[in-house]
């Protein structure tokens, strides 16, 4: 670890490497010669154990006393390529300041461009500063179209598919206040962990200010065909995220209802599974006895109804075969028992109250219906009833 590791840093500069031993250090010597003079800074390398030695290329910089740049610098040594998103969040948790930095360390990311991030978050007090591509005055140098037409396409699918704003939300270059990540839980898959943070922290001040990015001169880029792969994940992860947040509402209200609407909903998908099973398999495919036919369409409409309120409604991902057979067998027998207990208050309330049937029918079916959720929810889904 580095030797001139001060104290309590104002400004913790996030520097995640893989195979950058031609670039870093020549990135750590601009940095020193572009940061303010008032402010304690310290940079944090993210290492992923680079094969050509980028890790120990950094150590020794460190170590030597004859350098000078002015700040202090930390490496952190990973195992393994890990991903460009989980060295920055490791990266961050490892840092101690107010404020964070985040870029690349092969050049692509001009250092004299700090200062402008730091003073937007200092003195105009944005949350989030963004090194833009794509704001006004932004530019991007030496990239072939290909490269350029997946980067806009890439960014175009994450500001229609997740509502964000940002001209370059898939920029890896930005500062932003540490107190804004507080509370969140990250994915960090893949690259970018700015539209993480973007659509994870709804409702802080963002800016964006244009600077030309500039292909790399050395080293390759570590970009491919599973960095797209982890790009649809992590898009497809947020925006479940931002899917889901009724379910995750504070309000036990709020919850309690959104739970209710699923379980109902998906009631209504086993009508649907039912009355179509039941047909198939008594004519057009089958030709079962109609009696059987109905029997297999309860059996794999109450099927169907169990996975979708697991998965679904009650968000249950734990599938081991001993406790989700367990689950299935109570979800059947509270089914069933909801049938009963509607049999049983029709004819309780049409003929001890007089009651007329279509009216005995509805209090039977809103009496049935709502036992039926509670019962699940308490003693399959284990949950507390009120939540
Ligand atoms: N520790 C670690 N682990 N570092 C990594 C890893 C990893 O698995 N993958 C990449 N890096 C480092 C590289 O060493 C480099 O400093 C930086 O992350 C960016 O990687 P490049 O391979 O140079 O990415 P790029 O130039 O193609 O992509 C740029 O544009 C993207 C947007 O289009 C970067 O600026 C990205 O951050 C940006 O999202
Ligand atoms: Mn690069």
């Amino acid at each position: 670890m580095a030797n001139i590791k001060q104290s309590q840093a104002q400004v913790s500069v996030i520097i995640p490497t893989y195979n950058e031993s031609e670039n870093i250090i020549q990135v750590l010597k601009s940095i020193g010669e572009h940061l303010p003079k008032d402010v304690e800074v310290e940079a944090i390398v993210v290492d992923d154990n680079s094969p050509d030695g980028t890790g120990k290329v950094v150590e020794d910089y460190i170590t030597d006393t004859r350098n000078e740049v002015g700040y202090s610098i930390d490496i952190i040594h990973r195992g393994a390529k890990s991903g460009l998103s989980s060295a920055i969040l490791d990266g961050i948790q490892h840092s101690s300041a107010e404020t964070i930095v985040v870029m690349d360390s092969d050049f692509s990311h001009p250092p004299k461009i700090i200062p402008q991030l730091l003073e937007e978050i200092k003195t105009s007090d944005y949350d989030i500063v963004i090194a833009s591509r794509y704001t006004a005055g932004g530019e991007v140098s030496g990239w072939s179209t290909k490269r350029k037409l997946i980067s806009k396409g890439a960014t175009g699918i994450a500001k229609a598919g997740l509502g964000v704003n940002e001209s370059d939300p898939m920029s890896g270059f930005f500062a932003f206040k540490r107190k804004i990540l507080e509370g969140i839980k990250f994915d960090a898959i893949g690259y970018k962990m700015l539209l993480e943070i973007l659509v994870k922290t709804k409702g802080a001040k963002v800016k964006e200010i244009p600077y030309t990015f500039t292909d790399r001169t050395r080293g390759s880029s570590k970009l491919d065909s599973s960095t797209m792969f982890d790009f649809v994940t992590s898009v497809w992860k947020l925006y479940r995220y931002g899917h889901s947040t009724k379910v995750s509402d504070t309000r036990t209200s709020v919850r309690f209802i959104s739970k209710a609407g699923r379980f109902y909903t998906v009631g209504a998908s086993g009508l649907l599974v039912n009355y179509i099973v039941s047909l198939l398999f008594a004519d057009a495919v089958v030709n079962f006895w109609y009696i059987h036919a109905t029997i297999i369409g309860i059996a794999i409409s109450m099927t169907s109804n169990f996975i979708l309120n697991k998965i679904w409604t009650f968000e249950d991902r734990n599938f081991e075969a001993k406790k989700t057979l367990g689950q299935y067998g109570k979800f059947v027998g509270f089914s069933s028992l909801g049938a009963l207990i509607q049999l049983g208050m029709v004819y309780v309330l049409v003929d001890n109250y007089q009651i007329i049937y279509p009216l005995a029918l509805i209090i039977a079916v809103i009496i049935a219906a709502s036992s039926n959720f509670i019962l699940n929810k308490k003693w399959t889904f284990k949950e507390k009833v009120w939540s």
